[in-house]
C-alpha cells in the first residue's frame, strides 16, 4: 500500500504536462481557469490526449502510442504542448516548429492552407534536410503515423487554444456557444479545405535539357526570385545578411541558399515545384502558382534551374542535358513516397 502510493506520488510529480500559450497566460487572472477548462472539454489533457477534428479513424490507443513515441523523439525539441521550445530548442537555426498556429511550411496544398497528413508523414519520414530536424525512417510506419496525429493533435489543440483566448479576450468571458459554434466549424472546414486541394502541376513534367535550366536562370533573374535568393542563388542579399526577413513564429529567416545541396522542402522535381508554385507559409516566399498561369513550363524551368544549382556546387558536377527524372503524376501514394 505504502510503496504503491509512493510510487503513484512519485510519477504524478514527474509527469509531463500541456503548458498554457502566452495569449492564455496575457488574459485576467480570472479567465484563465475557464478558457483552460473548456480547451480540456474539447481537445483533452496531457493523461487523455483527444484529436480535436478526428473523423473516427484514430483511437484513443493509436493516439496514446504517437504520445509516446513524440515524448521519446520529439519533445526535445518540439516540447510538450508543441510550443517548439523544448529543452534543446533555443539555440537552434531554423527553430523547431511551433505547432500550435497550424502553419506547416513543406505542404502540398497551395499557399496558405493547411497540410495533408501525407505531408508531415513526409516530412517525419525524411527529416528537413540541412536543418536539426531529424529523418525517422528508421521508426516502424505505425509508429510515424502515430506521433503524426499525435502531431495533429497537438497542433488542433493549440489553434483551439488561440481561438478561445482571443475570443475570450474580446468578450471578457468564456462563450461556449461561439466555441462550439464558429471557432471549432473554423477550424474544421480550414482543414477539410485542404484535404481536396493537393498542387498538380499545370504541365506535365518534361524530361529536362540544357535548355530548360537555361530558361530557367533567366526567369529566375528577371522573375522577382534574384531580388531574395541573390542572382547566383546564394541568398547573400543585403535583406538576408542583415537578419531582416522574419517569419511568423517571430524568428529571423533568409532566403535559402538554393546552391548549397540543402533543399529543405525535398529534392524531387514535384517538391521544388510545389516550394515555387505555393511558397513557403509562415515565412516571406512567395507562392508564383498565379504569376505563371500563362505560362505553365515556366514553373517547370525554374524547377530545372533550381535542381541544377543545388546539385552543380555540392557535387562539383552539373546536370546532363536529359537527365531529369521522369514525371510522376501525384496521387496520395506516389506523394507518400520518401525520395
Ligand atoms: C533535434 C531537434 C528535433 C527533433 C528531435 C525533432 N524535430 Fe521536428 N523540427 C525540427 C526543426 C528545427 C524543424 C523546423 C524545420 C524548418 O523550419 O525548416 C522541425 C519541423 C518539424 C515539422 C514541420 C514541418 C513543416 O512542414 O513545417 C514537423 C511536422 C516535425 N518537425 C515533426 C517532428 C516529429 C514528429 C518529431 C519526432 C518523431 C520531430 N519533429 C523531432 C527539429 C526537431
Ligand atoms: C520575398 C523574398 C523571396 C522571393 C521573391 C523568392 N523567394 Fe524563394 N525563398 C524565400 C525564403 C525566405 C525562403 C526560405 C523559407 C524557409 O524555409 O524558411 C525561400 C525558399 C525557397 C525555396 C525552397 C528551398 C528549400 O530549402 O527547399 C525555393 C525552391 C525557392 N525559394 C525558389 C524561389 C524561386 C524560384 C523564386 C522566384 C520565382 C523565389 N524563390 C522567390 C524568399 C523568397
Amino acid at each position: 500500500m505504502l510503496l504503491c502510493c509512493f510510487v503513484g506520488c512519485q510519477s504524478r510529480t514527474e509527469q509531463p504536462d500541456f503548458v498554457s500559450s502566452e495569449e492564455v497566460e496575457n488574459l485576467p487572472p480570472e479567465l484563465k481557469p475557464e478558457v483552460r477548462k473548456v480547451l480540456r472539454e474539447y481537445a483533452g489533457s496531457f493523461e487523455q490526449p483527444v484529436l480535436l477534428m478526428n473523423d473516427g479513424a484514430v483511437s484513443k490507443a493509436q493516439l496514446k502510442l504517437g504520445q509516446a513515441v513524440y515524448q521519446k523523439r520529439c519533445v526535445q525539441c518540439h516540447g510538450v504542448s508543441g510550443d517548439g521550445n523544448g529543452p534543446v530548442a533555443s539555440s537552434m537555426y531554423p527553430r523547431p516548429r511551433d505547432y500550435r498556429k497550424g502553419v506547416y511550411k513543406f505542404t502540398s496544398t497551395p499557399y496558405g492552407s493547411k497540410p495533408v497528413r501525407s505531408d508531415l508523414i513526409r516530412t517525419v519520414t525524411n527529416g528537413v534536410r540541412g536543418t536539426s530536424m531529424p529523418s525517422f525512417k528508421m521508426l516502424p510506419p505505425e509508429e510515424i503515423e502515430a506521433v503524426v496525429d499525435y502531431v495533429l493533435a497537438l497542433t488542433h489543440r493549440g489553434e483551439l487554444e488561440l481561438q478561445i483566448a482571443v475570443l475570450a479576450d474580446f468578450e471578457e468571458e468564456v462563450d461556449l456557444e461561439l466555441v462550439e459554434e464558429e471557432s471549432i466549424p473554423l477550424l474544421k472546414r480550414l482543414w477539410e479545405r485542404a484535404a481536396g486541394s493537393q498542387v498538380v502541376p499545370m504541365s506535365p513534367q518534361p524530361v529536362f535539357t540544357q535548355e530548360h535550366i537555361d530558361r530557367g536562370r533567366e526567369a529566375f533573374l528577371t522573375k522577382g526570385c534574384s531580388k531574395c535568393h541573390g542572382e547566383d542563388g546564394r541568398g547573400q542579399t543585403p535583406d538576408n545578411l542583415a537578419g531582416n526577413l522574419k517569419d511568423i513564429w517571430g524568428n529571423v529567416t533568409r532566403a535559402a541558399d538554393l546552391t548549397g545541396g540543402m533543399l529543405r522542402g525535398g529534392q524531387r522535381p514535384i517538391d521544388v515545384y510545389r516550394r515555387i508554385f505555393s511558397g513557403i507559409n509562415g515565412t516571406p516566399m512567395p507562392g508564383f502558382g498565379n504569376a505563371f498561369k500563362q505560362e505553365p513550363e515556366t514553373m517547370w524551368d525554374l524547377t530545372a534551374y533550381v535542381l541544377h544549382v543545388t546539385n552543380s556546387r555540392r557535387m562539383g558536377v552539373s546536370h546532363l542535358p536529359g537527365q531529369g527524372s521522369p514525371y510522376i503524376p501525384v496521387t496520395e501514394e506516389t506523394d507518400d513516397a520518401t525520395d
